[in-house]
């Protein structure tokens, strides 16, 4: 039977605290708020950075991070039209306006037509750790034609744990909740050297950042390889 490479498309992300105005006590929602912003900002963000922020859900990063671009500009890409709307909300609730510095957009196949300036920054927290090969290449192939020359694009995924085979579903926890990763479905695991490969497929070197935070997670940095010609 053909599935979908994950449920989003009707699951709207961290829907549970739609409704609620106290968001920032509930810890998934303010510990990877402050853990995606403070790295952005030990990468160098800027007041003037332009910022693309693929899978970006309903504002937890974007919440905080518009109103640090007083020269710049936050894109903020989505499959799920449904959580840009609840975004927008939480947006409102933050104090940011309508016709603030940022643009959300809907898109299927990361097509990004709607970014409209070089992206210096091209970010995203637990959106391949959603998708299969075939849509992580789709989304370096788009991500490196709107980067700016020298532009970066950090990404988290789920690290294939080298001493337990790449085949089996594979045990992690999060602040004691266990789930399982995998190879073939949503959540999915991968060795380092086949994103790499991806990588260098669409044209970028691959690097991993220790220092993230994440719980779970591993950062990966995608940069345009030098050409020597
Ligand atoms: C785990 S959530 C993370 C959201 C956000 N980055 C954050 O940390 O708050 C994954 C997000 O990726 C989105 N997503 C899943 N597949 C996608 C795709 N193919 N293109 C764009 N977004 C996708 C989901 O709708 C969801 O909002």
């Amino acid at each position: 039977m053909t599935q979908a490479e994950n449920d989003y498309r009707e699951h709207v992300f961290l829907g549970h605290l739609r409704h609620r105005h106290n968001r920032s006590q509930d810890r998934l929602w303010s510990e990877h708020q402050a853990m995606q912003l403070s790295f952005l900002q030990r990468r160098g963000l800027r007041a003037s950075s332009t910022v693309l922020d693929l899978g970006c859900g309903p504002m937890r990063l974007g919440s905080v991070l518009i109103p640090e671009l007083s020269h710049g500009w936050y894109y903020g890409q989505d499959l799920n039209a449904e959580t840009l709307t609840y975004g927008e909300e939480v947006l409102r609730q933050a104090g940011i306006p309508s016709n603030g510095r940022y643009t959300l957009f809907a898109s299927d196949q990361f097509n990004l037509s709607a970014v409209d300036r070089p992206i210096e920054i091209a970010f995203s927290n637990s959106l391949f750790s959603h998708l299969n090969l075939n849509s992580i290449l789709t989304c370096l192939l788009r991500v490196r034609q709107v980067l700016a020359p020298g532009g970066v694009y950090y990404s988290t995924f789920f690290v294939a744990q080298p001493d337990r085979p790449w085949l089996d579903p594979q045990p992690r926890d999060k602040w004691g909740q266990g789930f399982c990763t995998h190879p073939h479905q949503d959540p999915y695991h991968y060795p380092p050297t086949v994103l790499q490969a991806m990588a260098a497929q669409a044209g970028f070197r691959m690097d991993l950042m220790r220092d993230f935070g994440h719980p779970t997670q591993t950062m990966a940095r995608f940069r345009l390889r030098r050409r020597w010609w």
